[in-house]
């Protein structure tokens, strides 16, 4: 395995593989891997020939009062992760290299940023689309592996990949969780335990729901407070930053199930730590 740091080096790697024949998937992360990250470079190997994973905790993503800086860090831990899972090159650049100081371009996706994490988190989808689209042209993937944990995300990458016409095929991997039914995520590790037994409330409360839906309810108001009840009830500490139900493709939010998609998804703090989750609710 080639653990590549420098922008130019990676492109050059890329394009030289390309021309010899080889597909190319990418598996863009921050780091502190865990068996999600993992799911998806599985995922990854067996679609391509050559695979790469990035490591790179990106500031422009991270808004002024956020965990950029307290952002947890394995780099020895996340090296023998990839090792182990027959990974060909991480792509681990300094933050000097990947932004000059007056960097000046910025990829806005404008519609499904506008609610959800986006309302509340001002300017992050705009630094992951640039960040992501920077990375697509320094690892020239043919495959490109995102989770559906991050369902916003994932769905803007998509968006970008058609508006701007990327010969890249996303695939989405699924949610990877832990027993208890919390799913997986570096920012985890900042819970105490107390709010680890309590983190696992999101997904009771998902599930809460998943059922009254079962049983037909459709209205949001009524699977919305089905969360609020759940949640106050496994995870009394945790105080949500917004539960709200959306049409599946546009995010735009909707009053009532009816014959398409939807998803119900949720950031809750617990103490300082913000956890997000979701479950897709499908008629
Ligand atoms: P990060 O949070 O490290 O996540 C990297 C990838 O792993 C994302 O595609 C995310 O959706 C996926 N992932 C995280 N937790 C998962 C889980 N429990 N199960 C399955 N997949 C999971 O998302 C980012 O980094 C950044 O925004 C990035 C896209 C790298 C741009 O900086």
């Amino acid at each position: 395995m080639e653990v590549i740091r420098l922008p130019s080096k990676m492109q050059s790697w890329a394009l030289d593989q390309r021309a010899h024949g080889f597909t190319l998937a990418v598996v863009p992360t921050m780091g502190y891997l865990h068996e999600g990250h993992r799911s998806l470079m599985r995922i990854a190997r067996r679609r391509a020939g050559r695979v790469i994973v990035t490591i790179f905790v990106n500031p422009t993503q991270f808004g002024p009062n956020e965990d950029f800086e307290r952002y947890p860090r394995d780099w020895e831990r996340d090296r023998a992760i990839c090792e182990a899972e027959g990974v060909d090159v991480v792509f681990a650049p300094d933050v000097g290299d990947m932004y000059a100081p007056d960097h000046s371009v910025w990829v806005e996706e404008t519609r499904l940023s506008r609610g959800l994490c986006g309302a509340y988190r001002p300017g992050h989808f705009r630094g992951v689309a640039t960040v992501v689209l920077k990375l697509f042209h320094l690892t020239q993937p043919h495959v490109a592996v995102f989770g559906e944990k991050d369902a916003q995300q994932l769905r803007i990458i998509r968006r970008m990949v058609r508006d701007l016409n990327l010969p890249i095929e996303i695939v989405p991997g699924p949610t990877v969780r832990e027993p208890d039914g919390l799913a997986m995520s570096s920012r985890n590790a900042y819970l105490s335990p107390d709010e680890r037994r309590q983190a696992a409330g999101l997904w009771k409360a998902l599930q809460a729901v998943q059922a009254r839906f079962a049983q037909g309810e459709r209205r949001a108001a009524a699977l919305i407070e089905t969360v609020r009840m759940e949640l106050a009830r496994t995870a009394p500490s945790a105080v949500p930053q917004y539960i709200e139900l959306v049409d599946d493709e546009t995010l735009e939010p909707i009053e009532q199930i009816r014959d398409r998609p939807a998803l119900l998804a949720l950031a809750v703090f617990l103490g300082t730590t913000r956890l997000i989750d979701h479950i897709v609710l499908s008629p």
